[in-house]
């Protein structure tokens, strides 16, 4: 078998090897979803703003990530060109929109819909939102040829007042509310499904001071969730397991919504 037709297969099937891009890949909830599908022997294509990292956590090659700012439009356009190319079976099998940026006032504080400076609100529209259709759309064909599975990954804030979150970051995610569920009408219809998934408090970097008493007050299970335990919900929503769900948004939050 040559090389290149072994990184079309997965590693214990003679099945084609899946393909899936993620948005924002470098850290956090990213980081385990690329470990979860790498894991299940996907191709992993990821992009962020920063270069490939020497030591790759998942023992990817920097071919299969690509350095985009999606909060600039002409660099998202070269970024999904770029990605097509790279797609050499034509085929994408999920796009998990996973990058988003969440600004805090000086010190930390939360910006309201008050004191938020509309650039601010502008460029946390194009990471949170535009980019999202701006993948979707540009990668249509190929998620077409392989009746793939789009997730957006939207917050909690996008339903209720946050005492964190900021007031462009919940409308962002908000919008991709929507979004999702008008793309599940008209990508649905093109054989691509497309859900969305709302993560309460997960133990990341985005997190601020403060957090342990949403948790001790808010949460029900009393703990944050885990990366990986939203990364396992993103690998359900992507396979067979959830064939006849489209326009779904799944609460993954410990309860934090009831
Ligand atoms: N953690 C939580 O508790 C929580 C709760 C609700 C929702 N969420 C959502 O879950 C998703 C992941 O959150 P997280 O906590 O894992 O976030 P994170 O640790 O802050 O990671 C964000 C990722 O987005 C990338 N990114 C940011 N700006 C970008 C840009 N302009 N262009 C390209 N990539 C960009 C970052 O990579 P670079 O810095 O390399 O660009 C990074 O990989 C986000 O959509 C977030 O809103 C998280």
């Amino acid at each position: 078998m040559t090389p290149e037709t072994q990184r079309q297969r997965a590693p214990d099937s003679n099945a084609p090897r899946r393909t899936m891009l993620l948005t924002g890949a470098s850290r956090g909830i990213g980081h385990a979803t690329v470990i979860r599908f790498s894991s299940a022997g996907w191709r992993v294509i990821t992009c962020s703003r920063h270069p490939f990292p020497e030591q790759c956590p998942w023992g990817a090659g920097p071919e299969d990530h690509i350095q985009i700012d999606l909060g600039d439009r002409a660099d998202t356009l070269r970024g999904i060109a770029e990605i097509r190319e790279r797609l050499d079976g034509g085929q994408l099998h999920a796009l998990v929109n996973n990058a988003a940026i969440s600004p805090k006032a000086a010190g930390g504080g939360r910006l309201g819909s008050i004191d938020t400076e509309m650039d601010t609100w502008e460029h946390v529209f194009r990471v949170n939102f535009f980019a999202p259709i701006m993948m979707a759309r540009g990668l249509i064909d190929e998620l077409k040829a392989a009746k793939g599975s789009v997730v957006n990954v939207t917050s909690i804030a996008g339903s209720r007042v946050h005492p964190f979150a900021g007031a462009a970051y919940a409308t962002s995610k908000a919008a991709l509310a929507a979004l999702t569920r008008e793309m599940a009408s008209d990508f649905g219809r093109l054989g691509v499904r497309v859900n969305s998934i709302a993560p309460g408090e997960i133990d990341t970097s985005i997190l601020s001071p403060g957090t342990e008493k949403i948790v001790e007050e808010d949460i029900p299970m009393r703990r944050l969730g885990t990366p990986d335990e939203v990364a396992k919900i993103i690998y359900v929503l992507c396979t067979e397991t959830s064939s006849y769900v489209n326009g779904a948004e799944i609460h993954i939050n410990g309860g934090q919504h009831v």
